[in-house]
């Protein structure tokens, strides 16, 4: 049996109804803006229940806009979780803020609420809490350290549609959330997208201008501001894809039971350690072992194969700041595997993966 880690083709259900919809923008020459984008966006906000969505061009630009509608003042401190994608880190410095990296959760890889308190200073003005993996950061834990401070926060929820806190969709918890669309993400278009998701007016407002040159309107301009925009047909695509999503969770939640289930109590593998409380979407389902190389190429070997997110920690980057103390996630890269899951995978492939694990740890 072959696995593939992902693949985008089966990914793209509903083929024909998604080449119709296209089919129906080429006739009416609608590529940019227009009421496919808009309803999407709609749908979007409603589906996160938030109450405004702007889409955009990418995930990355979403969290550069974002920290950029915060308008906080020069010389700033801002604190990512070291374990993240690159983009994450871009929205800093990109924006000309100091880039603070903080530990992450050996149990779940999001961001470590005591390192956190050891690195908020007076100079820190916001926060971007990574929902990695699709696994939801503390949040609750977050506002509570920055209670009374003047601090933002951003959640990057590129990862992590539809994962949810007590019930309530990551991106909803901050100033602002942050989504990508990209095709490998759980809910992926045919190309790049992005969305930034807030109930604030004010946020949504200044995001809505930056992503269009800094007007609503044409000649509108009232500041310098950029094109990001989600295309026409990459909505058109979202929608389709919105309407079928909380099955492809359901899907994801079922594979990684499995997972949870056949690779329980194996010496040297660590699972994540997951909460009732939350929502998960499993974007990714991550393992660690100190002998990860080798299960790796045993996997190859098997025809399984596995991604790393990531091979290297932020701080480890020549042009990023260094770090302080990052005590968890020191050499995760190096530990960590992340396995197939996508609600194209057969249980049948997930029986055979943990089976190929166990024969590699001898059990
Ligand atoms: C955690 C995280 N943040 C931001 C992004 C950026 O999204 P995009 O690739 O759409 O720019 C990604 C995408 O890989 C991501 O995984």
């Amino acid at each position: 049996m072959r696995i593939k880690f992902t693949n985008l083709y089966k990914l793209a259900p509903k083929k024909k109804y998604i080449l119709s919809k296209i089919n129906e923008l080429i006739k009416n020459s609608k590529f940019v803006g227009g009421k496919e984008v808009k309803n999407f966006e709609k749908n979007f906000a409603k589906y996160v229940k938030s109450k405004y969505c702007i889409s955009l061009g990418n995930g990355t630009d979403a969290l550069e806009i974002a920290i950029n509608s915060l308008n906080i003042k020069k010389g700033s401190e801002i604190i990512v979780p070291v374990n993240t994608w690159i983009s994450t880190a871009e929205a800093v410095v990109n924006n000309n803020y100091k880039l603070v990296f903080c530990d992450i959760n050996s149990e779940d890889y999001t961001i470590n609420l005591n390192d956190l308190k050891k690195k908020i200073t007076k100079k820190t003005k916001a926060i971007i809490p990574v929902h990695l993996y699709g696994n939801p950061a503390n949040i609750f834990g977050i506002k509570k350290i920055i209670k009374k401070k003047n601090i933002n926060i951003v959640e990057d929820c590129a990862q992590a549609h539809g994962s949810k806190l007590k019930n309530k969709h990551v991106g909803t918890f901050g100033d602002a959330g942050t989504f990508s669309f990209f095709p490998g993400k759980n809910l992926g278009g045919f190309g790049d997208g992005g969305a930034i998701v807030t109930n604030s007016k004010k946020i949504a407002e200044y995001c809505l201008r930056c992503r269009g040159h800094g007007a609503l309107r044409k000649y509108d301009h009232k500041f310098s501001g950029r094109n990001s925009r989600l295309d026409t047909i990459q909505a058109g695509v979202l929608n389709i894809k919105l309407k079928n999503y909380n099955n492809v969770i359901k899907k994801r939640n079922q594979l990684a039971k499995i997972y949870f289930e056949g690779l329980k109590n194996i010496n040297d593998l660590e699972l994540y350690k997951l909460s009732k409380y939350n929502k998960y979407s499993f974007h990714q389902f991550v393992i660690k072992t100190k002998r990860r190389d080798q299960l790796r190429n045993f996997l190859i070997k098997n025809k399984i194969d596995t991604m790393v997110h990531y091979p290297y920690m932020l701080n480890e980057l020549k042009f990023l700041p260094k770090g302080n103390k990052l005590i968890n996630s020191k050499h995760l890269g190096k530990k960590i595997l992340s396995l197939p899951i996508s609600e194209e995978h057969t249980k049948k492939e997930i029986y055979f993966v943990i089976k190929k694990i166990k024969e590699f740890f001898k059990l």
